[in-house]
């Protein structure tokens, strides 16, 4: 699908190139390929450079994935059933040195996320984030222990075609629009 996003001002390509599709191609990808999108998050920043974000993935057609799709909401494996990776993300709720609570590790673990979202634009793959899944259930099957919290799992893929979608999901596959700047953005002061 092409993309038809217009911005009201100028961009780089990755950022409106990056969507959400449900219709994946059911295609594996390497491990190298998937490792790239980690690297990225690496790289992003965060509150005095604590690196709170965690990530337990599973590879299509190996024995880890069925735990993470079975975390999942009927809705959400009946598309996700065609990515070639899931992600779990995870952020670490105190600061690694001081053990103090970290007010940011959420914002920071969005940073990681977005930078994975959008090296896949750049290596010709797509990402959808998930919270359609058990969160509690995930905690407990996948050994994450307290003091980390769950924060979304991404489904990384593909694009497949929409019309191999069930009908009531390729409704649903348009490339979303975004509210205006001068509803969120504001000089000097908040204004709602
Ligand atoms: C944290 C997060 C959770 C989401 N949960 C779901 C989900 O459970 N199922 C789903 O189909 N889409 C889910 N989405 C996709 C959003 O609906 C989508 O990102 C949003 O509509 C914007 O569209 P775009 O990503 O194509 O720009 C989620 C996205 C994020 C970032």
């Amino acid at each position: 699908m092409k993309n038809q996003r217009k911005t009201s001002y100028p961009v780089a390509d990755v950022i409106v190139n990056r969507w959400s599709p449900r219709a994946l191609s059911g295609e594996a990808i390497s491990k190298q390929e998937l490792m790239s999108l980690f690297e990225a998050a690496r790289w992003a920043p965060s509150s005095y450079n604590n690196q709170p974000w965690y990530f337990v993935y599973a590879l299509r057609d190996t024995p880890q994935w069925a735990t993470l799709f079975d975390l999942l909401v009927a809705f959400n494996q009946s598309w996700a059933k065609n990515a070639a990776a899931l992600v779990l993300i995870v952020s670490k709720d105190d600061f690694h040195k001081t053990g103090k609570p970290s007010r940011t590790s959420a914002f920071d673990t969005g940073a990681a996320w977005e930078n994975m979202a959008i090296q896949a634009v750049s290596q010709g793959l797509v990402t959808h984030g998930m919270e359609g899944f058990d969160y509690d259930k995930a905690k407990k099957v996948l050994n994450i222990p307290d003091g980390y919290t769950v924060q979304a799992m991404v489904a990384v893929g593909k694009l497949g075609q929409k019309n191999l979608l069930p009908p009531e999901l390729q409704e649903k596959e348009v490339v979303t629009d975004r509210k205006p700047l001068n509803e969120f953005v504001f000089e000097g002061s908040f204004s709602s």
